[in-house]
């Protein structure tokens, strides 16, 4: 069997590191790559994401350009957060009859915050014979399809709470400034109003998405607003320092109510600092079922595999556009990626 043809589409700080470990991973071969920044266009892919090699992938402006060139079975897609920016660029991947796997977190379920953007995906997906999947960490797995999983040994369900807390010291600067780590209050509010600070996106997806599966009719979705984590002490990261009485990061809830109760919560949390990093998910239930990983899912490794992972699942699935919950049980290909497609 042929090698599997993808296409790196966003060559940024994730699909980057997407792009890296695609060039090494056997069974599957980069045959096009696509940015808009000018930094990068026109240059080797292998140049760009910083290898000592030139890989013979030059990085287009254009995905018909790439698409004239070369035939793909699927383009990993990732620029941006949220459907309204991706639908064009996703939109023209599919009518060039190339399977999708994004990082936009809105596309991870997009039926509740733009369902008429859902439905001509998944119709013009269904057109042309491929599928549309949005994936990653978070949204994607943790507070979502992992928490879908665990809800599969109980026989009945009160209240579903997930909590994430990472040290964002340990993470690249470009998160570190995007959670506010270094502001202080004044700043951080007034970064919050320009939106040049934004929160965790997904929060509202993974709720949707765990109801979906249990079939909950929610009454709502309360998303809270972004708060900043003030820290007591001073504390630092490689490149920033924070100190008493400045922001270290932030903490975002999002409550998923029922009958006027809260069934499902889930509390992000990212900030320099924090001393107990973990992935935890209560389910009060028969049985009641408590699970906690220690330390957290590294954010970017556990995007990447997640992406990468999600490759076969999306080739072999029916035409459309689905979600995590749709596909088979997730699960990594650490052998040659072409062992895990299924023959037609
Ligand atoms: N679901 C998850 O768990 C998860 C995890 C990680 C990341 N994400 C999301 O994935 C997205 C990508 O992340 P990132 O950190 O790699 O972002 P990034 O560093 O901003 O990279 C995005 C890249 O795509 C380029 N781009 C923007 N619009 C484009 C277009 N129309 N056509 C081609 N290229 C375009 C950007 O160019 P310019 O710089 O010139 O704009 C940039 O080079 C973000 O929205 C992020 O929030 C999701």
């Amino acid at each position: 069997m042929e090698k599997i043809k993808a296409i790196s589409y966003g060559v940024g700080a994730v699909g980057g590191l997407i792009a890296k470990f695609l060039l090494e991973k056997e069974g599957i071969h980069v045959v096009g790559a696509i940015d808009v920044a000018r930094d990068k266009v026109e240059k080797d892919l292998g140049e760009v994401l910083g290898l000592q090699r030139k890989v013979g992938v030059k990085i287009s402006g254009s995905l018909k350009t790439v698409l004239s060139d070369v035939e793909a079975d699927i383009a990993i897609h990732a620029t941006s957060s949220f459907l309204k920016d991706t639908y064009p660029q996703i939109a023209s991947i599919v009518e060039h009859s190339v399977n999708v796997v994004s990082t936009c977190e809105e596309l991870s379920y997009p039926y509740m915050c733009e369902p008429k953007l859902a439905e001509k995906l998944d119709e013009l997906a269904k057109k042309h014979d491929v599928t549309v999947v949005g994936t990653g960490i978070n949204p994607g797995f943790l507070m979502d399809t992992l928490v879908i999983t665990l809800t599969a040994a109980c026989e009945k369900i009160e209240k579903i709470q997930a909590t994430r807390i990472m040290n964002a010291g340990t993470r690249r600067l470009p998160f570190q400034k995007k959670i506010g780590a270094g502001l202080t209050v004044k700043e951080f509010q007034r970064k919050i109003e320009e939106k040049q600070i934004t929160g965790h996106v997904g929060l509202e997806q993974s709720i949707a998405m765990i109801a979906n599966a249990l079939a909950w009719e929610l009454d709502k979705i309360v998303v809270d607003s972004v708060e900043p984590v003030i820290t007591k002490k001073p504390v630092e990261s490689k490149d920033i320092k924070v100190h008493e009485g400045e922001v270290a990061g932030l903490r975002q809830k999002a409550k998923g109510i029922m009958k006027n109760k809260e069934a499902i919560v889930l509390d992000f949390q990212a900030y320099i600092g924090a001393e107990e990093e973990y992935d935890a998910i209560t389910i009060e239930g028969v049985p009641n079922i408590n699970q906690k990983i220690q330390p957290c899912v590294h954010g970017d490794i556990g995007t990447v595999a997640m992406i990468v992972n999600a490759i076969p699942k999306v080739i072999n699935a029916p035409p459309g556009l689905f979600t995590m919950k749709d596909l088979p049980v997730p699960s990594a290909t650490p052998e040659d990626m072409r062992k895990y497609i299924k023959k037609a």
